[in-house]
C-alpha cells in the first residue's frame, strides 16, 4: 500500500507584533483580561500588502525548501483558509502562481478545521495513486475580517500560514483521520455578509455584517466536547490509544480550551502543544504553525506520534494521527 508521509514543513508569520497593551489602546480591554481568559499575550498582523495567499506562499516556499523539492515537483496544491483573498478565484490559484507551481490547485473551507480537511484530501489523493507529492497549506489573515471596535472578537485572532509537503511513501506517515460536521448551528460562529446569501451592500457594511460574529461560550462548550471525541475516534482508526501520542497539537483557539481538553483526555498539560501566547488564534494556520514550532525547536523525533486536531465554524471538527517519519538531524 502507498502511504502519505510528511517530508517538508514550512511556516510564515507577519513581522508586525501587536501586544495586548496595543489592543487596549483600540478597545476597552486589558492585558490581564485577555491573558487570563485566552492565554494570548501578543499576535502577528499582516501588512497592508499581505493577503492570505501571500502568507501561504511564504510558508509553502519554506516547506518546499525543507523537503528539498522544486515547484515543478508538486502535483497537487490544497489550501485551507477561512479568509480567502477574494470570493473568486480561489486562494489556491493565487498562491500557485506566487510559488511558481503548475499543478491543479483548490481551496478547502472548513474554518479552523480547514487544515485537517485539507490533509485528508491530500493524503487520500496520494493513497489512491492520483498524486505523489502534494503541498498542503493553511493560511489565514483573519484580522482582516474582525471588527477592531468589538473587544469580544478582535483580541482573539492573529495572522499566519503553515505548510506541509506530503509525499508517497512505503512508510505510514498519515494514519487514521476522523472528520465531522454539523451545519445545523451556523450562527455560533460566522461572517454573515459578503456571500451569495447576503451580498455586499451599503447596509451590510454599515451594520458591520462582514465581520466575524461569535458566541464565545457556545464555541467553548462545543470545543471541549469535540476535541476529545474526534481525537479518540482518529486514534481508534489508527489502532492506537491516547498513551501512544507523543504530542497532541490542537487548533490554537484558547489556552483554557487546551487545558480543559488535556484534563478530559487525562493527558499531561505539557503534552498538549501551545504557542497561542505569541500567535493568538491563526485559524487554518494554527496546526501547521504549531508543528513547525515543534520541528524547528528540535522537539520532534523520528517515530513520534502526533494528534493534529481542529475545530471551528460550520460547525466542523477533525483529527489526524500522524507518525513523524523525517530523520533526526
Ligand atoms: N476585554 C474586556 N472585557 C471583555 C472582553 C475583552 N477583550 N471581551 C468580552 N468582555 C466582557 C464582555 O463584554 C462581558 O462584559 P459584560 O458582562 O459587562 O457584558 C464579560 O467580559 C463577559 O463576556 P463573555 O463573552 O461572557 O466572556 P467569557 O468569559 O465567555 O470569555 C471568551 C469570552 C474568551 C471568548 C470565551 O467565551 C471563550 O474562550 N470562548 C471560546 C471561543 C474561542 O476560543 N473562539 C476562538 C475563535 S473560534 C475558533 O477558533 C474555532
Amino acid at each position: 500500500m502507498t502511504f502519505a508521509a510528511i517530508t517538508g514543513v514550512g511556516a510564515y508569520v507577519p513581522e508586525r507584533v501587536v501586544t495586548n497593551d496595543d489592543m487596549a489602546t483600540m478597545v476597552e480591554t486589558s492585558d490581564e483580561w485577555i491573558r487570563s481568559r485566552t492565554g494570548i499575550r501578543e499576535r502577528r498582523i499582516a501588512s497592508a500588502d499581505e493577503a492570505s495567499s501571500d502568507l501561504g506562499a511564504r510558508a509553502a516556499q519554506a516547506a518546499l525548501e525543507d523537503a528539498g523539492l522544486a515547484p515543478n515537483d508538486i502535483d497537487l496544491l490544497v489550501v485551507g483558509t477561512s479568509s480567502p483573498d477574494m470570493v473568486m478565484p480561489s486562494t489556491a490559484c493565487l498562491l500557485q502562481t506566487k510559488v511558481g507551481l503548475t499543478c491543479p490547485a483548490f481551496d478547502v473551507m472548513a474554518a479552523c478545521t480547514s487544515f485537517v480537511y485539507a490533509l485528508q484530501a491530500a493524503a487520500s489523493a496520494i493513497e489512491a495513486g492520483r498524486a505523489r507529492r502534494v503541498l498542503v497549506v493553511g493560511a489565514d489573515a483573519l484580522t482582516r475580517l474582525v471588527d477592531f471596535t468589538d473587544r469580544r472578537t478582535c483580541v482573539l485572532f492573529g495572522d499566519g500560514a503553515g505548510a506541509f509537503v506530503l509525499e508517497a511513501s512505503e512508510e505510514a506517515g498519515v494514519l487514521g483521520i476522523d472528520l465531522g460536521a454539523d451545519g445545523s448551528r451556523p450562527e455560533v460562529l460566522r461572517i454573515p455578509a459578503g456571500g451569495s446569501a447576503m451580498p455586499a451592500s451599503h447596509e451590510t457594511v454599515d451594520a458591520g455584517l462582514h465581520f466575524v460574529q461569535m458566541n464565545g461560550q457556545e464555541v467553548f462548550k462545543f470545543a471541549v466536547r469535540a476535541i476529545p471525541a474526534t481525537t479518540k475516534r482518529a486514534l481508534a482508526a489508527s489502532n492506537m490509544t491516547i498513551d501512544d501520542l507523543t504530542w497532541l497539537v490542537p487548533h490554537q483557539a484558547n489556552q483554557r480550551i487546551l487545558d480543559t481538553v488535556a484534563d478530559r483526555l487525562h493527558l499531561a498539560h505539557d503534552r498538549v502543544f501551545s504557542n497561542i501566547e505569541s500567535l493568538g488564534n491563526t485559524s487554518a494556520a494554527s496546526i501547521p504553525l504549531a508543528v513547525s514550532d515543534l520541528y524547528t525547536s528540535g522537539s520532534l523525533h523520528r517515530g513520534d506520534v502526533l494528534g493534529l486536531v481542529g475545530f471551528g465554524a460550520g460547525l466542523t471538527w477533525g483529527a489526524a494521527i500522524v507518525r513523524w517519519t523525517k530523520e533526526d538531524d
